[in-house]
């Protein structure tokens, strides 16, 4: 592997997993390229104030501090990431929020989430899906720890744009959009709303997903 593919796979390596020194900057790095994506997200998700709620993946920490807001005093934020690197970023900058028992932060993953059934009214995983081969066994965890009116934004870059990043080729899965909305449905959770944030064609989609309704005894 050549000098500039070897340090592309490192980049990649940090996006999925920021781990160390470098990934505190990775995390720095994402909260200010994404803040603009993750506000948009929590505005599709609308918590409302005394909701909990839980950003998932949540990398530098952004997410977590704009939905504290949006829940207010009352309300309760988990954060779960896999990244030891990312969680103990997050636990120092949000001290006083977790002595307050506001926000609990636990290392973990999308696909086995550390969370009880039917604990969270709203969700966000920005960013995130690339970096999981299992997609079915993900959404079926949103599925299980969603409430019955709960619901969860999905945010990923722009499909065609994402295929062309340089990054990519190394251990990126970019899916269309449609097929995150079959997979999704296929773990019970049906599309609610497609938004894109951002400009022009290339905007970021944000795909709103709530439990499918029991079916009829
Ligand atoms: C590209 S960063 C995105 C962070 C943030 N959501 C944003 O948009 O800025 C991906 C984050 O998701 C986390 N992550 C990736 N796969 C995960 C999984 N299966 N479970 C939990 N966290 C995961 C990584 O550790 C990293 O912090």
């Amino acid at each position: 592997m050549g000098l500039r593919s070897r340090m592309l796979a490192g980049f990649a390596a940090q996006l999925g997993r920021p781990t160390g020194l470098r990934g505190l900057f990775v995390g720095r790095m994402l909260n200010r390229a994404n803040r603009g994506t993750i506000t948009a997200a929590i505005d599709a998700l609308a918590p409302q104030p005394g909701a909990v709620a839980a950003d998932l993946g949540f990398g530098g920490g952004v997410g977590l501090g704009l939905l504290l807001v949006r829940v207010g005093p009352k309300g309760r934020v988990y954060g779960v990431d896999y990244s030891p690197t990312m969680v103990s970023q997050a636990a120092r900058r949000f001290e006083t929020d977790v002595a307050e028992g506001r926000l609990r932060l636990l290392e973990g993953s999308i696909t086995a989430l550390p969370l009880e059934d039917g604990s969270i009214q709203g969700a966000i995983t920005i960013n995130t899906i690339y970096f999981i081969a299992d997609l079915g066994r993900a959404f079926s965890e949103l599925a299980r720890v969603l409430v019955r009116s709960g619901r969860v934004v999905v945010g990923i870059g722009d499909p065609p744009m994402m295929a062309s990043m340089p990054t990519t080729p190394f251990g990126f899965t970019i899916r269309p959009v449609d097929e995150v909305v079959a997979v999704a449905k296929s773990a019970g959770l049906a599309l609610q709303d497609h938004r894109r944030a951002g400009e022009g064609e290339h905007a970021a989609h944000l795909l709103v997903f709530a439990p499918l309704p029991d079916p009829l005894p």
